[in-house]
């Protein structure tokens, strides 16, 4: 492959995670290091289907992306892509822009989206960001870790005025159908108890567990609810009012606070390593694959794999929560 006409356009899909800059900036940098060209398309697959794009000039035009928050290149949830005529006006406009490869930023959506155009011919590498941590294929996805921090210190905040006014908090996380963020927030924040869809427990259950931690005498209790739960945190609150469980109930929905912020040390390390190892990849000639993390190394997945195979939840982790709630 001549890599000096090689020219590599990069995306940002679906709900944006702190780390996107920081593994755009990478893609970039690594491009013209290899002597590659680079696009940056904005708005994700609705950007690509409406041909708008960004050729870089040169690595300055990165920078300060690395501590940056949000996706510089803008994202959309796009609906059009999803049809076989977006990705065919979306073809049709790299192929006019000159795009050779694509690197598609994003979560489970972005990566099918991936799929797709590789199916079609287009060489494309998907990289795992969301902060729901819910992509099979990869240990952690950009911009976990800085959610997971942001619920963390969020939740010690709440235990301040938990405690003071002897109140339990039902802190809800987002995740949509998956429980990661919950559950980890819930070893971190030392929480009582955690919802979360992968293992569900009735009202009674939980009722139960927080009366038993009023009557050890505790003076708050902390409740992480995933908010793909089975019960609304809304209603869940109401019931354990109503079941009286000593303390009285308020509730937290954390929301979109836990996908801005600048990115943690550990979600800029991980961006630039997966930015750099895309663009290797993406000019070694491979397609239709997702760099990742397994353990400490950068490892490839198959994004057949990757969008197929649902990211089981950790029962020992959920578990931990129950053991060191006293
Ligand atoms: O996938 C990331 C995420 O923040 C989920 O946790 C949440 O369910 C969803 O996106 C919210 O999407 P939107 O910002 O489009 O409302």
């Amino acid at each position: 492959m001549n890599k000096n006409n090689y020219t590599i356009g990069v995306l940002t899909s679906g709900g944006d995670a702190p780390g996107m800059n920081a593994c755009v900036r990478a893609v970039t940098r690594t491009s013209f290091l290899k002597g590659a060209k680079i696009v940056g398309v904005m708005n994700g697959y609705e950007g690509l289907i409406n041909g708008e794009f960004k050729r870089w000039k040169n690595a300055r035009d990165v920078s300060g992306f690395l501590r940056k928050g949000g996706t510089a290149l803008q994202t959309k949830r796009s609906e059009r892509f999803r049809e076989k005529s977006g990705q065919r006006e979306a073809i049709r406009n790299m192929n006019e822009e000159g795009i050779d490869g694509l690197i598609a930023i994003g979560g489970d959506g972005t990566l099918t989206g991936a799929h797709a155009l590789a199916k079609q011919g287009i060489q494309v590498i998907g990289v795992p960001a969301s902060i729901d941590n819910d992509i099979w294929g990869t240990d952690m996805s950009i911009g976990v870790d800085t959610a997971l921090n942001t619920i963390t210190e969020a939740v010690d905040k709440l235990r301040d005025t938990a405690s003071s006014h002897t109140r339990a908090f039902l802190v809800e996380t987002m995740g949509r159908n998956s429980g990661y963020l919950a559950v980890q927030a819930g070893i971190t924040s030392g929480a009582d108890i955690v919802l979360c869809p992968e293992f569900p427990i009735t009202v009674e259950d939980v009722a139960e567990q927080v009366e038993d931690a009023y009557r050890r005498g505790k003076n708050h209790a902390i409740i992480i609810a995933a908010e793909g739960a089975q019960i609304r945190s809304t209603d869940l609150a109401k019931r354990l009012d109503e079941l009286d469980v000593g303390f009285k109930t308020r509730v937290t929905i954390l929301g979109h606070i836990q996908r801005g912020g600048s990115p943690t040390a550990f979600d800029r390390l991980l961006a630039t390593r997966l930015g750099i190892r895309a663009v290797e990849v993406l000019l070694e000639g491979t397609t239709d694959y997702m760099v990742g993390l397994r353990g400490r190394d950068i490892t490839m997945a198959p994004l057949e794999d990757v969008i197929s195979n649902p990211r089981p939840l950790n029962m020992e982790h959920y578990n931990m929560v129950r053991q060191l709630a006293k």
